[in-house]
């Protein structure tokens, strides 16, 4: 009886989770120098629909979480593996997951300094030659995929090596927010917007109740207030009343760009439309203090404990992509990948916090003991600026704050953009739902028609070759 129901089970999981063997290739710790120093990349492959003889590799060029993250939550590219009798491959990027340069050691700060994208896309081009077997002529058709960071990756790799990498969809990347480049304030104005969008008086609560959070989080009030909220930390500080605030505001900002239709378990479990949600709570007429200090109780407890665990808040932990977070993605978000974002309090629902370069970098050197490189990343890729590019699809959610840097509109006909209403964070990416809107399905309808021109353009210009090849012999 045991045993028949364990077999279940694992039926089970087998049905609701995605079905990939994990493997390890070894690729140099630095591709920018003769070193012989290397380590072990991990990536998963799925081989169940793939034409050995010709079918494509789809790859996700991974970004900052275990790579299993990507796999099971990049669900558009398990729906498509079988009309394209596509190999499905998901590469880990180095420094996170089993993806360790210096094992337990790679995020000390004396180790991180081969933590870049280019070292990351590097990587990837050596998993898709060894993919091609080494050949000069490649025999598979390769399609990137990533979304946010990894979809700026995937298109870095397509601008990179379009020898190795024939098209990239490209999912809710912020591709033009680097410095300069777009206003600062913009991310939270499209945040606040979701709110805005909620009806009710939910905007307009969260807009009033800063300066009531901190009348109340005074000195004599911090105990019962943490009591109350269940922070696991109580508050005894002054700076730990500003890092429950930027909590809450952080709260916000994730619920925007995980303001999906139906109930999700991305990178937390969330409720269906989180924003609408919460403005459960926060949307009432005249609500006094007390009403809205209880209100952010709840959207605290929804945040973290939906889906029926009963943990508490750890505030101090902060919302893991801060900007100054620890860890490998801090240290990318701080050197390379610097994404300035503001709050004015005019456009958005905020306390005003400026963008300060000189205060953000003196933060970095002072965590990594690294400065920032602002222009790194407008230097290496061009931003924005992506007339020399071709085979790109660009996708982002009107909801999405991320979508503040995002390409909105076609480049040429190969570097193609589209907008959808009423969807947030990478909604695109993931598995067909019986809610999704027809924005969605013509958008993934739209990544498959051109897809399909990209394998089709490699088949043309490879039999070229080899026809040549073949006639030269
Ligand atoms: C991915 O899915 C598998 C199978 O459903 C599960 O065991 C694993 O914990 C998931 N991993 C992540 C990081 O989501
Ligand atoms: C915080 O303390 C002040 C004065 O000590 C008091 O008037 C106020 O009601 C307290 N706030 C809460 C939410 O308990
Ligand atoms: C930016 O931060 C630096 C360092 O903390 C500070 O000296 C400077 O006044 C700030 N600039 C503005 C415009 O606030
Ligand atoms: C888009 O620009 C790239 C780079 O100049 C070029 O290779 C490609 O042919 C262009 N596509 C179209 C359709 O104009």
């Amino acid at each position: 009886m045991l045993l028949l129901l364990s077999v279940l089970l694992l039926k089970i999981v087998l049905i609701c989770g995605y079905n990939y063997e994990a493997n390890y290739i070894e690729v140099p710790l630095d591709h920018y120098s003769f070193g012989k120093e290397t380590f072990k990349m991990k990536y998963l492959v799925n081989n169940d629909y793939w034409d050995s003889e010709s079918g494509p590799i789809f790859i996700y060029t991974g970004n900052q979480a275990a790579i299993e993250t990507f796999a099971n939550n990049t669900g558009f590219m398990w729906d498509i593996a079988e009309e394209f009798k596509a190999r499905l491959v998901f590469a880990e990027h180095r420094y996170y997951g089993e993806s360790l340069p210096f094992g337990e050691d790679s995020i000390k700060n004396e180790n991180l300094r081969h933590l870049t994208s280019e070292q990351a896309i590097a990587d990837y081009a050596d998993l898709v030659n060894y993919f091609q077997g080494g050949r000069i002529i490649p025999q598979y058709p390769v399609i990137a995929f990533g979304g946010s960071y990894g979809g700026m990756l995937a298109t870095y790799f397509r601008l990179k090596y379009p020898h190795l990498v024939d098209g990239a969809i490209v999912s809710s990347s912020p591709m033009q927010l680097f410095p300069g480049m777009t206003p600062c304030e913009n991310y939270y104005i499209i945040a606040t917007n979701n709110f805005k969008r909620s009806g009710g008086n939910c905007e307009k609560n969260i807009r009033k109740s800063w300066p009531i959070l901190r009348t109340h989080l005074v000195p004599s009030n911090y105990t019962k207030l943490s009591n109350q909220w269940n922070l696991c930390d109580v508050i005894t500080l002054e700076a730990e009343v500003d890092a429950i605030i930027t909590f809450i505001k952080g709260v916000y900002e994730t619920l925007a760009a995980s303001n999906y239709p139906y109930e999700t378990d991305y990178s937390r479990a969330l409720p269906a439309e989180p924003v609408n949600y919460i403005c459960g709570f926060l949307g009432g007429d005249n609500m006094n203090d007390a009403e809205i200090i209880e209100a952010i109780g709840k959207v605290l407890d929804t945040f973290v404990n939906y889906g029926d665990t009963t943990n508490c808040i750890n505030y101090k932990a902060g919302i893991s992509g801060g900007s100054h977070a620890t860890g490998a993605w801090g240290y990318q978000r701080c050197t390379e990948i610097v994404l300035p974002t503001c709050t004015t309090g005019t456009g958005d629902m905020f306390e005003p916090s400026p963008w300060n370069l000189t205060a953000f970098s003196a933060k970095c050197q002072e965590t990594y003991g690294e400065p920032s490189y602002p222009d790194k990343g407008r230097i290496m890729f061009g931003g924005g600026r992506l007339h020399a590019a071709s085979n790109i699809v660009f996708s982002n959610g009107q909801l999405d704050p991320w979508a503040a840097g995002g390409i909105l509109k076609d480049i040429n006909r190969s570097v193609k953009a589209v907008v959808i209403p009423d969807a947030s964070h990478h909604l695109d990416l993931m598995p067909s739902h019986p809610q999704d809107s027809d924005a969605i399905i013509s958008a993934r309808n739209m990544f498959k028609q051109n897809i399909r021109k990209w394998i089709q353009e490699f088949r043309t210009r490879e039999n070229k070759l080899k026809e040549n090849l073949d006639m030269s012999l």
